[in-house]
């Protein structure tokens, strides 16, 4: 049987596997810290905090390796948590950070964290030897429900890949190279405009507040969740319903669901409002007399 060790001890692994998803199986996915990647999007390779340390045999130096997008080898010893893999974890924390903004370190207020800001308390890092002060590109022009607020960015692609591999509808791109580099929304800088179709894709892989949605679905404390099948139409995706003082709040797809593993179309994500519109017929009508 195909084997490799992580952490000093030995587990089989399967051919098609990265190193991350070997490593998630056997221990858990809290296991390597992850920013770029999705499992519901082609593994991509862009912010390196999944790195692990890989030798190939015992007592060898390993290299630092992003386990997103490697691939599982036979006979591979895998390190996950050791102090050198630690400060390196810290060192690109603090370059996602050059171009970040202090007074976002810590969640809005009455919100909970972005994965990105978890992780940032996590690791214990809230400022970068290497500040850019570069601007960090436009906000987007006015939507119903989407905002993007480049600020925040850092710059994983999530939102692009989403928009590319699972909406198929090639919204958002990077413009620029290097430190001058920013995520548009067609030239304009408007979501409408460049085709978007409001499913909320992107918005809920984004791991900052960069992208975010009216309703804060993200982040949003809610003093209750809801696991329900969406009633719209007949594909029946699994969304998870937040609730505060008794009404809908926001609405998230489920990740991992069969159905529809984290995506929806605008109307099971974001038209809800009319649950609680007092106008809204709440008991059977009859016509009498005409
Ligand atoms: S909401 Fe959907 S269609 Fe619009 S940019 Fe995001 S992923 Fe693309
Ligand atoms: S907007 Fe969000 S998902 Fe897109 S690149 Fe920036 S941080 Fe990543
Ligand atoms: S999570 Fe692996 S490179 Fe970003």
């Amino acid at each position: 049987m195909s084997q490799l060790t992580i952490n000093g001890i030995a587990y089989p692994f399967e051919t098609s596997e990265t190193l991350y998803e070997c490593v998630s199986r056997h221990i858990g996915r809290d296991e390597i810290p992850v920013l770029c990647h999705d499992p519901a999007l082609e593994p991509f390779g862009a912010c390196r905090i999944c790195l692990v340390e890989v030798a190939r045999s015992v007592g060898e130096k390993g290299r630092l390796m992003a386990s997103c997008h490697t691939p599982v080898a036979e006979g591979l010893h895998v390190s996950t948590g050791s102090e050198r893999l630690m400060k390196a974890r810290k060192g690109i924390l603090e370059l996602l950070l050059s171009n970040y903004p202090q007074e976002r370190l810590e969640p809005t207020a009455g919100e909970r964290p972005t994965p990105f800001q978890r992780l940032l308390q996590e690791y214990g890092v809230s400022h970068s030897r290497y500040p850019l002060g570069e601007e960090p590109g436009r906000p987007s022009q006015p939507h119903p429900y989407l905002r993007f607020d480049p600020a925040e960015c850092i710059h994983c692609y999530r939102c692009i890949r989403a928009c590319d591999e699972v909406q198929g509808q090639f919204v958002l791109a990077m413009a620029n190279r290097g430190i001058k580099s920013h995520i548009i929304q067609g030239l304009a800088g408007d979501f409408g405009e460049a085709g978007c179709v409001s499913c909320g894709r992107c918005v809920q892989t984004c791991p900052t507040n960069a992208l975010h949605d009216r309703y804060r679905a993200k982040t949003i404390k809610a003093e209750h969740t809801v696991p329900t099948v969406c009633t719209y139409c007949g594909v029946g995706c699994n969304l998870e319903v937040k609730v505060q003082q008794g009404r809908v709040a926001a609405i998230s797809a489920i990740e991992g669901a069969a159905v529809n593993n984290g995506h929806s179309c605008l109307k099971g994500r974001y038209a809800f409002e009319y649950v609680h519109h007092p106008d809204r017929l709440t008991s059977p009508l009859i016509r009498r007399d005409g």
